[in-house]
């Protein structure tokens, strides 16, 4: 089972340069590594520089990157709960005398709705870190309101599909007369153990790394940030405080760097903390970003074998 760490913080501070950073460390270190993004704007190819996209893309020896896009999504939808959905849908209309075409475009209507695709998201790297291919899984994932929307899902989705409960009681008694179909409530309540599961894996697997800059509106994004996750229960491994500026002159500015640092520190004075310098030499060619890396996964005690 490979270890999953997921990589999160407000736009711009540096999530993706992190992400792409470590996973480059642990790979060097022998770790077979994938670096995933489930943002839908994605940018390791542009920090790796070479083209990723939606493909298991080789990096290096031991390094595998893929950026999640909507197609794959909804494929992935299709493939896993079409065929539910064409059990319930076949109890409410008779679409069997739908052609190929005008069923498919149904079910890529119905895989459209947000909570199914970020569950579906979920499912897939759950999946991805249960087989044995990696060690290591860091997910550069989307700014911090999405991926906090992304872990409110399964039960979202749980709480919608609970409501309808007595409905689809309703229905299976109406339809029991078609036989060899599996009931709606069945179907449901499979759905509602997998969003649990889901649930639970992130929570037990899942490292969480908040980044963030030492300057006042990130920190206090930042703190939503980490108290969402607290009351989420997620495991928050560690923090990056990236693009610190150590050779500024300006007075008020170094005061407010420091302010915003002491801030930081005294919200995660309990968990590891690696910093990170405003530098073109961190992050520009790969091997400056692999350096970069074996820093953070040193300071993060992100273990190795
Ligand atoms: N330590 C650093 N020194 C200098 N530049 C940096 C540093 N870290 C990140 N940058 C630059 O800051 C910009 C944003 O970084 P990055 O894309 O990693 O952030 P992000 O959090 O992933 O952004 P988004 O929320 O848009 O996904 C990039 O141009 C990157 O090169
Ligand atoms: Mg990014």
């Amino acid at each position: 089972m490979a270890k999953l760490y997921l990589i999160c913080g407000k736009g711009g501070v540096g999530k993706t340069t992190s992400a792409s950073a470590i996973a480059l460390a642990l790979a060097n270190r022998g770790e077979k590594t994938l670096l995933l993004s489930t943002d839908f704007t994605p940018a390791i190819g542009d920090v790796l520089e070479i083209d990723i996209g939606p493909e298991f893309t080789k990096v290096g020896d031991y390094l595998t990157a893929m950026e999640m896009d909507h197609k794959t999504i909804t494929e992935r939808w299709i493939s896993k709960f079409g065929p539910d959905f064409h059990q319930i849908l076949s109890r409410l209309i008779d679409i069997e005398k739908l052609d190929r075409e005008s069923e498919n475009s149904l079910l890529e209507y119905i895989s459209s709705a947000p909570s199914l695709r970020e569950e579906t998201m979920l499912d897939f790297i759950v999946e991805l870190s249960e087989n044995e291919n990696y060690d290591k899984i860091i997910w550069d994932s989307a700014p911090a309101g999405e991926t906090l929307n992304l872990l409110n899902m399964p039960s979202m989705l749980k709480k919608h599909l609970k409501s309808g409960t007595k409905v689809y009681d309703s229905l299976d008694k109406l339809t029991r007369f078609r036989s060899g179909r599996k009931s709606i409530s069945k179907i449901i309540d499979e759905w509602t153990e997998l969003s649990d599961y889901i649930s639970r894996y992130i929570r037990d697997n899942a490292a969480f790394i908040i980044v963030t800059n030492p300057e006042r509106v990130v920190y206090n994004r930042t703190k939503d940030i980490y108290t969402t996750l607290l009351d989420y229960r997620m495991n928050v491994h560690g923090c990056i405080i990236n693009k610190i500026f150590r050779n500024i002159s300006d007075k008020t500015f170094k005061e407010q760097q420091k302010k915003a640092l002491n801030d930081i520190y005294k919200l995660f004075n309990k968990l590891l903390v690696a910093e990170l310098e405003h530098s073109i030499h961190n992050v520009k060619t790969r091997q400056n970003l692999e350096n970069t890396g074996l820093k953070l996964i040193k300071e993060l005690q992100i273990k190795t074998f």
